[in-house]
């Protein structure tokens, strides 16, 4: 019994891989209240920030109709998992000189559910 338990439970490991891969989108969007009041999730609205809309695997500094900071659109790497959960942990040290006025997120959970949410925001 205790054995199959412990199988169970190490399947259920390896089914659900990293961590970053199980964040939960539902809560992702309570956390991006914190964004809101510079991005939207709609394709095509900016706001003080470019949609986020299609940002997994967009260009930094590329949305047509935003005017980005120059580090930024130099910066010139891809949104994914990591470069998106370096950001948001620390906008300023992970592209000096960008012009998003954001002190960071402080919580794995709270970056995992994010990124949950914004991966459903095509
Ligand atoms: C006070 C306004 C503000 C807040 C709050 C804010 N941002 Fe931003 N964000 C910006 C601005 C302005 C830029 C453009 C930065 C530049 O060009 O240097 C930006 C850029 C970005 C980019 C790069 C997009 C691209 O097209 O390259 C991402 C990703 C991003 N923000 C995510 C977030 C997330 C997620 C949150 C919430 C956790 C957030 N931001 C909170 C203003 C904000």
């Amino acid at each position: 019994m205790v054995r199959r338990f412990a199988g169970l439970l190490l399947g259920m490991l390896v089914l659900t891989g990293p961590a970053w891969a199980d964040g939960d989108a539902a809560e992702g969007e309570k956390v991006f209240a914190k964004c809101r009041a510079c991005h939207s999730a709609e394709p095509g609205k900016n706001g003080v920030g470019p949609s986020l809309a299609g940002v997994f695997g967009r260009k930094s500094g590329t949305l047509p109709g935003f005017t980005y900071s120059k580090a930024m659109v130099e910066k010139a790497l891809v949104w994914d998992e990591k470069t998106l959960a370096g950001y948001l942990t620390d906008p300023r040290g992970f592209v000096p000189g960008n012009k998003m006025v954001f002190l960071g997120l402080k919580k794995q959970s709270e970056i995992d559910n994010l990124l949950a949410f914004l991966k459903t925001k095509k």
